[in-house]
């Protein structure tokens, strides 16, 4: 269901690259499979696509045909984890342009991802005429972006509808046990979908946090976790060509041999949103202690009109992994034109797809032999069984690719620290002596 070609990194390393790491692997997945590793207590996400709750899988169900029913707007409030796999599954298996296409279930706005008051805005003007509904999701209930955000559409809500009306369009995604989002909702009575203790944000698109909003976006939920599942299944087999080894393996030998870089590619305009929910699973899992490779991404072709030239000669930092779908959903032949102005008559038939399949196969020579590796990880499609099998490949290539740099991929300690710093600059009680100091550096 998914290969993951090596042959254009492996002349850029050693001979033992992945041999060398094939113990390093075979703990690193059994630390997986028992969840007795560093952040152990996180790795609930391993077997998430076997064990998921299915009544609440159900419910999630339920919940969205409601939706699709009663709500010409869904709004999405979350942040990081609780945001980034959402969009980026409703845009690639739907598309970026997901409120303009023709669709038969509600628009879906995300909001409470930063604090631009000019974005907030635009959002309430695009929902405050038609029939929405929310779905707040933060597994700690305190993240401050969310829920400032909350705070605005819920007073919308209960303005439109009334206390009572606006609790029945209020879909909670939150900790099952507590929080201050758990709290509301139980004293609401709002719908409530769980993250799993043992899920943290980043790997929970799989949970109610992602399915929810994307049940409502009209993908097959169903298919998308038969995907995960076979994944997990053909995943989890030790040796040498499992593709999540082999990705693991180069990326760690292609890092510990000086590339600082990894840059994810694709050729789709609808993968854009995967590459953020890819860099902050690899970013978040990978960076600390000094440590990981600085994941960005790209979209080709649009990119190699702006970052092809740094990547093709700017210093030799990165390598690439392309992300490759087999198959175009539907088939655009290029004309023919009497005058042939621009030359392009030669095309004249063929398909738009066999172009952007040129079109890669020579940037990816282009780049290697321009000094940059490139990994292709090719995936038959735009469908949900196969972006399944990719969320769960990158997942589980990501808690390998952790335990071989040897850090904690399930905690994210760096985070704190700007909360903190922001938390004191509005005057949080309890922040007093924290504040001080910042403004005094401040000033
Ligand atoms: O991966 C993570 O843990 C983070 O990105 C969180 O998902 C993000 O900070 C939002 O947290 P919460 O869901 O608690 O609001």
């Amino acid at each position: 269901m998914l290969e993951c070609n090596v042959s254009n990194t492996t002349p850029f390393l050693p001979e033992d690259w992945l041999t060398s790491r094939l113990p390093a692997l075979e703990r690193a997945r059994a630390m997986l499979e028992k969840g007795d590793g560093p952040g152990g207590a996180f790795t609930g996400w391993v077997h998430l696509p076997r064990d998921y709750d299915k009544g609440e899988f159900s419910r999630i169900q339920a919940a969205a045909e409601r939706i699709r029913g009663d709500s010409q707007a869904l709004v999405v409030i979350g942040i990081g984890g609780s945001y980034l796999g959402a969009r980026a599954v409703v845009e690639l298996l739907r598309s970026p342009n997901f409120n303009l296409t023709r669709r038969d279930g509600p628009e879906i706005y995300f909001a409470g991802n930063g604090l631009s008051s000019d974005a907030m805005l635009e959002v309430i003007d695009l929902v405050k005429d038609k029939d929405f509904s929310v779905n707040v999701i933060s597994k700690s209930g305190t993240t401050t972006e969310p829920a400032v955000a909350f705070r605005i559409f819920k007073a919308l809500l209960e303005e439109k509808y009334g206390k009572e009306g606006a609790k029945t369009r209020i879909y909670a995604t939150t900790d099952a046990h507590r929080g201050g989002l758990k709290g509301l909702a139980d004293a609401e009575g709002y719908e409530e979908f769980v993250v799993p203790d043992a899920v943290g944000g980043r790997y929970s698109v799989l949970t109610a946090v992602g399915l929810l909003p994307i049940a409502c976006a009209g993908v097959d939920i169903g298919a998308l976790m038969e995907g995960a599942a076979q994944a997990m299944e053909a995943l989890s087999r030790p040796g040498a060509d499992n593709p999540a080894w082999q990705y693991a393996a180069a990326r760690h030998a292609l890092y510990t041999g000086g590339r600082k870089v990894e840059i994810l590619a694709a050729y789709e305009p609808s993968f854009r949103f995967f590459g953020e929910w890819w860099k902050q699973l690899y970013g978040e899992s990978e960076g600390k202690e000094h440590k990981g490779l600085f994941p960005a991404s790209v979209e080709f072709t649009a990119d190699l009109h702006s970052m092809g030239q740094y990547i093709q000669e700017g210093e030799r930092l990165m390598f690439e992994t392309v992300v490759r779908f087999a198959r175009s959903r539907g088939s655009v032949a290029i004309p023919h034109d009497p005058d042939n102005v621009d030359g392009l008559n030669f095309l004249a038939g063929k398909d738009l797809s066999f172009v952007a399949e040129q079109a890669m196969r020579g940037t990816l020579l282009a780049h290697v032999d321009g000094g940059v590796p490139n990994l292709v990880v090719t995936v038959p499609g735009r469908c949900e069984k196969s972006v399944g099998w990719l969320i769960y490949f990158f997942e589980y290539a990501c808690g390998l690719s952790g335990y071989l740099l040897g850090v904690n991929p399930f905690d994210q300690p760096g985070v704190e620290a700007y909360k903190n710093n922001m938390y004191a600059l509005l005057g949080k009680p309890g922040y007093e002596e924290r504040r001080a100091a910042l403004e005094a550096r401040l000033s």
